[in-house]
């Protein structure tokens, strides 16, 4: 949410802030803008997408300066709202990202003592009080510190000076890496923005604050005492940010999926043992007797891979186990048992509602262990320990080669568990054989992906479309509804198929559009019955099923999916989903990438 890059070195800032903050745009895109230091602040700012301001940014001079792309959270999004903000004197520019929860009364002291605000944000209360510090004679640290001292909330912030050849950053709860170049310094939200400069990477710790010049960067407390910071140190991740052949980063990365689940399995797999091995995350023999429950929390796509984790932990270790909405963690001050094995799901590994559960169980004494994507990411940094599940970058707001290789990781942790219980070399070796086929699985299905135009007319047509699923495709049910919800703005409801009887039943009307995911897997049989129910209340039901099972004819649309062990459909079912997501959105005319109202990472909870 929001993102922030610096620039401080010899080369023309201007270009490099905008290259920066197109990298960050999945963080937000409502309104950006740059400040750039060339003796005076100039600043330039808009509402709309990052190239749209590019294009009318004047020629600024100067090698020294920051800049943002905002997610509006305190105010609309306006010219006046957009990042940067400069004090009335035109000496102090800040961008901010984050949540100031004491902004009003901060606003109102301001008024008080005649200072002219000029948005309705909280984020603009910084420039103001630093330069009334500067004002009273304070340096330029210990006005920021004066500031930071008054505030309640979260910040991610940067502050540029008229009259000082260097900028000051802080960090509490929104993330700011450093980067070391050659004579230059770089900051920002994500390393990923800064990885093509340097790989001399710092991330800011919360309470922490740097001074950066074109040559050092100092870290400190925020109350000035100087802390080692230590270099990241990031692997070497595949994939390509740019867009190449494709019209949108959601078409490239459901395209990618097929390598980047290889990518994930690859190195893992134990053939030999029937086991899987993941560095990160191994329970030891004696931890493992006394495991009592896993959890698993995560929050959007995140969270139904948590789903799709916990019965393939259940299945396979035969451990209890009991996925969370991450944002209702806290809520009502959960019971930690500190044997239990507490798993943290994020693609960005900045999602502020995932960190504050890591946090709450980490404090009542349990260990979590994360499993990311972003390397280096806060949650990473939080857990200490974990396993990345190597999507590459994602940068689609709308998750999908992520959710892949989220179950990817969570499969090779269940087997592995298993493996170490009761469940069998023999079985284990299955479970491999049938893993090792799912990229070319993949691959060979996107290639031929069925009627999915048939689906779209049928879904972009209707007010509300249902998706149900049974036992493990019930989370991707939830899924397919999150995806075709966040980007075709289509209302949608996801039930686990047996529970739709209950309730959800009273909205289908003539010509509904029910999206059934029933692979063969057991179960199968009884979502049939849902399929009945709502075929005999004139629905029409999109199927997504296995090749060649006759559970077909019972569709309107049927749209097939190769064949595999029924705890692995997810990985080929969710496919048709997303198909029919990122094609209803552009049938819809919707910026498919850059969904109203969303941002990638959501760092505020
Ligand atoms: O980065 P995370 O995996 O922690 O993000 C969690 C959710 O915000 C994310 O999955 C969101 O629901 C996506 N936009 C779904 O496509």
């Amino acid at each position: 949410m929001c993102g922030i890059f610096g620039y401080i070195g010899h080369r023309n800032a201007s270009s490099l802030l905008v290259k920066g903050l197109l990298r960050l745009e999945y963080r937000g895109y409502d309104s950006s803008g740059v400040v750039v230091k060339n003796g005076q602040l100039q600043s330039y700012k808009d509402i709309g997408k990052i190239s749209e301001m590019a294009t009318s940014l004047p020629e600024f001079k100067g090698s020294m300066g920051i800049a943002h792309t905002r997610w509006a959270t305190h105010g609309g999004v306006t010219k006046e709202n957009a990042h940067p903000h400069l004090s009335n004197d035109g000496k102090v520019a800040i961008v901010h990202n984050g949540i100031l929860q004491n902004s009003d009364a901060l606003r109102k002291r301001l008024k008080r003592a005649g200072v002219q605000l000029n948005s309705e944000t909280d984020s603009e209360v910084f420039c103001h009080y630093i330069a009334m510090a500067l004002e009273e004679g304070k340096a330029p640290l210990e006005a920021l510190q004066s500031v930071l001292s008054m505030t309640r909330g979260t910040w991610g912030v940067c502050v540029l000076f008229q009259e000082y050849d260097y900028v000051l950053c802080a960090r509490n709860g929104s993330p700011l890496i450093i980067g070391r170049g050659k004579d230059e310094m770089f900051i920002s939200s994500d390393p990923h923005a800064i990885r093509e400069h340097t790989d001399q990477l710092v991330a800011l710790e919360d309470g922490q604050i740097a001074k950066l010049d074109a040559h050092n960067f100092q870290v400190m407390q925020t109350d000035g005492k100087e802390v080692v910071s230590h270099l990241l140190q990031l692997e070497e991740e595949w994939g390509e940010s740019e867009l190449g052949e494709y019209p949108h980063f959601m078409l490239k990365e459901i395209h990618e999926q097929s390598q980047s689940l290889q990518h994930c399995i690859s190195g893992r797999l134990r053939h030999a043992e029937g086991t899987s091995v993941l560095g990160g995350l191994q329970v030891q023999p004696q931890e493992l007797a006394q495991l009592p429950h896993v959890r698993l929390i995560g929050c959007g796509t995140a969270l139904h891979a948590a789903q799709i984790g916990q019965i393939l932990i259940e299945q396979w270790a035969r451990i209890p186990a009991v996925s969370h909405v991450a944002s209702e963690f806290n809520a009502n001050d959960p019971v930690i048992n500190p044997k239990a094995l507490h798993l943290a799901i994020s693609q960005s590994g900045e999602t502020a509602d995932t960190l504050s559960a890591v946090k709450e169980i980490q404090r009542k004494g349990a260990d979590v262990y994360g499993v990311v994507n972003v390397v280096g990411s806060s949650i990473a940094r939080q857990c200490g320990k974990g396993v990345y599940i190597h999507s590459g970058p994602e940068q689609s707001v709308a998750s999908t080669k992520a959710f892949t290789n989220m179950v990817g990781a969570l499969a090779l942790f269940a087997l592995q568990l298993g493996r170490s219980r009761h469940l069998s070399k023999t079985k284990g070796k299955s479970i491999i054989r049938e893993m090792r086929t799912l990229p070319e699985k993949i691959r060979a299905y996107l290639e031929q992906p069925g009627p999915i135009e048939q689906a779209v007319e049928l879904v972009t047509k209707a007010k509300s479309v249902l998706f149900l699923g049974r036992g493990i495709s019930s989370p991707v049910a939830s899924e397919g509804a999150l995806k075709l919800m966040e980007i075709a703005y289509i209302p949608c409801l996801a039930y686990p198929a047996g529970e739709m009887k209950h309730g959800p039943i009273a909205l289908i009307e003539q010509d509904s559009p029910v999206v059934v995911i029933a692979p063969n897997d057991g179960v199968q049989e009884r979502t049939l019955n849902a399929i009945h129910e709502c075929k005999a209340r004139g629905a029409k039901i999109i199927l997504i099923h296995e090749e060649g099972d006759p559970i077909s004819e019972t569709a309107d649309v049927s749209i097939p999916i190769p064949s595999t062990m029924p705890m692995l459909t997810p990985l080929l079912s969710v496919l048709p989903t997303q198909l029919i997501a990122y094609h209803a959105a552009l049938a819809l005319d919707n910026d498919v990438d850059r969904p109203r109202n969303l941002a990638k990472s959501v760092t505020v909870e």
